[in-house]
C-alpha cells in the first residue's frame, strides 16, 4: 500500500504527499515497493498542476530511504522527535521529489 494526498490551498496545491508505504513482510525484497512507488509517482505526475511530492521516513529506516533516493527524492530537512514510541523518540527525514527543474 501507499497513500497519496494533495494539498488544497491555492498557494500549496502544487504540492502532494506520500504516506503509509508498506509491503507485507513476505513480499519484501522482490521489487514490489519500487514498482508500487514508480506507478504511484507516474499517476501523481498526471495531475494537472502538481509539481512536487514529499514524504517522511524514519532516520533509522535505511532501506526505505535508499529506495526513495533511487527514485529521485532528496532530503530537505529532519524533524527531530517526530515519533514518540513509549518513552523513546524517532527522528524523521523529510524528502521531496520535484517534477520540474
Ligand atoms: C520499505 C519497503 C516499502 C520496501 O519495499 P520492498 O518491496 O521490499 O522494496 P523493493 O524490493 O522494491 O526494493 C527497492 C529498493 O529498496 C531498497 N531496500 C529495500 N529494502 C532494503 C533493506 N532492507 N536494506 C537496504 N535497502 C533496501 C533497495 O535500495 C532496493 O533497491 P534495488 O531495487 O536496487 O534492489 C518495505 O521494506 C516495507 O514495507 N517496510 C516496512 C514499512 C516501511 O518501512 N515503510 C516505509 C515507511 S517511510
Amino acid at each position: 500500500m501507499a497513500g497519496f494526498f494533495r494539498r488544497r490551498g491555492e498557494k500549496i496545491r502544487h504540492r502532494g504527499g506520500i504516506w503509509g508505504v508498506y509491503v507485507s513482510e513476505e513480499c519484501r525484497g522482490k521489487g514490489v515497493g519500487r514498482t508500487l512507488l514508480t506507478e504511484l509517482i507516474g499517476l501523481v505526475q498526471l495531475l494537472p498542476g502538481i509539481e512536487q511530492v514529499a514524504l517522511a521516513v524514519s532516520s533509522q529506516n535505511a532501506g526505505a530511504k535508499s529506495l526513495y533516493e533511487s527514485l529521485g527524492f532528496k532530503v530537505y530537512g529532519c524533524e527531530k522527535r517526530a515519533l514518540k514510541i513509549g518513552n523513546g523518540y524517532v527522528d524523521e527525514e523529510l524528502m521531496v521529489l520535484y517534477f520540474r527543474p
